[in-house]
């Protein structure tokens, strides 16, 4: 699962070495990567920990099946995160770590869905049903489908089987599966949405800044501030919208709630806040190498 930005180029067959966690293409060690696969597994080794300190009581496998749900979609975000970031800071190493996460956001996902198997008492019928006739679970399997299609793919050999440019298509679906994720979260939600709606926001603002890099702005810390406000305001919208679908409750009303801090930081401040780090971030190493900044 990477996304994409591969050229027409030939590619070469992989050494063996080069399907080892912590190798790149060429099958060479990559410290960078390396780390990124300690940190993927990190969720999971919590999780084990938690688990064994009972501290899931008194339902381990329904907060297991929370908890691998918010990473696969935590690690999902985090795929579509790494093109901004590299775009910004011209880290172009970074790219090493995109099919690391983009992996274990599905690992997670299909550990979700083996956990709801599991509380399911493995009784294949009844899962295969409730799939089938609870919406939220349908869309939940529609986004794991994507996932797994792209994770099947995720590998030289189906680069070289679909040519660089229907890969590339392929690929691009992950932002497809993001939003169908957020839909299931949003559904199974009951009455609060309010994690639903920042990560929202947060795949919103990666959208954004993927449309601005196609116009070439992608590293300019004007642009990304404009898409800071735009990406904040987006994100209140989104949960005015929910509220007013689900309950008919005043979009105004909804958004006003954003302005009062006494109550918590809402999540469209938290992405607008994200939006000017981005921002920030690309103002101080368009500083560091002016040369950068012009045509971004
Ligand atoms: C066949 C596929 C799936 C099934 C059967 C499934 C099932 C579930 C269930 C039973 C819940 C808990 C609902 C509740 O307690 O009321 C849940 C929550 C959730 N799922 Fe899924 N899911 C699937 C796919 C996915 C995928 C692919 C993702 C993300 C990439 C995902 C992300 C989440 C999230 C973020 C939550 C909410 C966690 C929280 O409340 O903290 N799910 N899902």
């Amino acid at each position: 699962m990477v996304a994409p930005m591969m050229s027409d180029a030939a590619f070469p067959r992989p050494p063996l070495a080069a399907w080892l966690p912590g190798t790149d293409r060429a099958g060479r060690f990559s410290a960078l990567k390396f780390a990124a696969f300690l940190a993927a597994l990190g969720p999971g080794a919590a999780l084990v920990w938690f688990w064994s300190q009972g501290e899931l009581a008194p339902k381990p496998i329904t907060a297991a099946i929370h908890f691998s749900g918010d990473w696969a979609l935590r690690m999902l975000a985090l795929t579509l995160a790494v093109t901004p970031l590299r775009v910004v800071t011209r880290v172009n190493r970074l790219i090493l770590i995109r099919r690391t996460l983009g992996l274990s956001a599905l690992a997670y996902g299909l550990l979700h869905v083996a956990l709801y198997c599991v509380e399911q008492r493995l009784d294949l019928w009844t899962v295969v049903s409730e799939i089938a006739l609870r919406f939220y679970l349908t869309i939940g399997f529609v986004a794991l489908a994507g996932l797994i299609a792209l994770g099947a793919t995720s590998n030289e050999a189906a680069v070289r089987r679909l040519g660089a440019t229907g890969w590339n298509r392929l690929h691009a679906l992950v932002y497809p599966i993001a939003l169908v994720s957020l839909f299931h979260y949003f559904l199974q939600s009951k009455n609060d949405v309010t994690p639903a709606v920042l990560w929202s926001g947060y795949v919103l603002l990666l959208l954004g800044h993927r449309l601005l890099a196609r116009r070439r702005r992608g590293a300019s810390a004007l642009a990304l501030v404009g898409l800071a406000v735009a990406a904040g305001l987006a994100t209140g919208l989104v949960e005015a919208a929910w509220y007013f679908g689900r309950s008919r409750i005043a979009p105004l009303d909804v958004l006003a709630g954003n302005l009062d801090f006494e109550i918590e930081l809402r999540p469209p401040w938290i992405v607008f806040g994200a939006g000017l780090a981005l921002a920030g971030l690309a103002a101080l190493f368009n500083r560091l190498s002016p040369a950068r900044s012009r045509g971004r």
